[in-house]
């Protein structure tokens, strides 16, 4: 049976830098408080026009480059996202066009923040099974178009910003590397606590507090709550699976939603923050797009090296959350 291997990472943020100093242009907040609650300094934000297809693209156009792999080559595109170009069709059918492909199948997963370690269990079990050779996954958002900038949007609208990144996984045979394992959890009890609920097609009312409708809701302490929760497992049953020590893990990639939540599972594993690659301050949450913007950066600073171990975790909106173990 192959081994599933990430021979290629791309990512693409957006060239305008949004500071926090600028937030306050729509929001009474300032940069010690995003910075103190979450770790943010800037954020990108995508300029007109732009689309989420289109981010995602020139990440895939790194990936691929890196992988040595031409777009005819791809099996597979698995595309995550929470803010596609279209209610539908997906935007993997978008990127699959703009890459000048015909007819290669395109899947869209909408996982929000876990969506890049969903992407990842998806793409190893088509390629253990042999049914797909290679694979391109992407996450990427454009949050900024549906962040509310209305003065009580702030606790939210702070948060998010725009980016892309992408990966290439390909079937490899007796390289002893590759996705090890891949561990997927949600919890749909818990799905209004972070939302967006329209455009929707429920008939019946939404029962969020206030009329959200197209604004993003958001219960802070009960997410911030179960994310600290929810990442900790998910991060011990990868290792518990692989039976290695949390010392023994080379470089940790947790999703970058914010830096308070990587602080208390490194202190929960009593793992040095430098154990743990992070962006957040460069580019917000990123949601899909965060752990394979800190994949590309990482292995572009010579932290990720061939043989490396390496655990992946992410927790968002649906609830779901995950991870996954693997040899860089
Ligand atoms: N600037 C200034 N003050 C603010 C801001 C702001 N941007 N936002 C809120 N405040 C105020 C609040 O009004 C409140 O004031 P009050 O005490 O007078 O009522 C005070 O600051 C504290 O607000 P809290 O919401 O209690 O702040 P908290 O410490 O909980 O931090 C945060 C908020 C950063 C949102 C945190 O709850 C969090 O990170 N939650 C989890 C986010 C997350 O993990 N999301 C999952 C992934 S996202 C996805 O899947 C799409």
């Amino acid at each position: 049976m192959p081994s599933a291997c990430i021979t290629g990472v791309g990512m693409y943020v957006p060239p305008r830098v949004v500071t926090n100093e600028e937030l306050r242009t729509w929001y009474d907040t300032s940069d010690e408080w995003i910075y103190a609650r979450s770790g943010i300094k800037e954020r990108r934000w995508a300029e007109e026009p732009a689309s989420t297809a289109e981010l995602g693209y020139y990440a895939a156009k790194e990936a691929l480059q890196a992988a040595g792999k031409s777009p005819n080559e791809i099996d597979l595109i698995i595309f995550a996202t929470l803010s596609p170009d279209l209610y539908f069709p997906g935007s993997g059918v978008l990127l699959q066009h703009r890459l000048g492909l015909e007819t290669t199948p395109a899947l869209d997963i909408r996982q929000q923040c876990s969506g890049f370690v969903y992407g990842l269990s998806i793409a190893d079990q088509y390629i253990r099974t042999g049914t797909y050779r290679t694979i391109l996954l992407v996450g990427a958002e454009i949050q900024s178009t549906w962040i509310d900038y209305n003065p009580e949007g702030r606790t939210v609208g702070v948060l998010f910003g725009d980016g892309a990144g992408a990966v290439v996984i390909e079937a490899c045979e007796g390289e002893n590397r590759g996705i090890l394992s891949t561990h997927l959890y949600s919890q749909g009890a818990y799905a209004m606590e972070l939302c967006v609920a329209e455009p929707s097609s429920a008939t019946r009312a939404h029962t969020l507090p206030g009329s959200y409708g197209m604004r993003p809701y958001m219960n802070g302490k009960e997410v911030f709550r179960h994310a600290v929760q929810r990442m900790g497992e998910a991060v011990q049953v990868a290792l518990t699976h692989q039976g290695w020590r949390p010392d023994e893990v080379d470089l940790y990639v947790l999703h970058q939603a914010n830096i308070r939540i990587v602080q208390a599972v490194a202190e929960f594993f009593s793992l040095p923050m430098e154990r743990f690659f992070n962006s957040i301050h460069k580019y917000g949450n990123t949601t899909a797009a965060s752990i394979p913007i800190c994949l590309a950066e990482a292995e572009r600073e010579g932290r990720l090296r061939r043989g490396d171990k390496v655990i992946l975790a992410a927790f968002g909106s649906g609830f779901t959350w995950g991870s996954a173990a693997l040899i860089w």
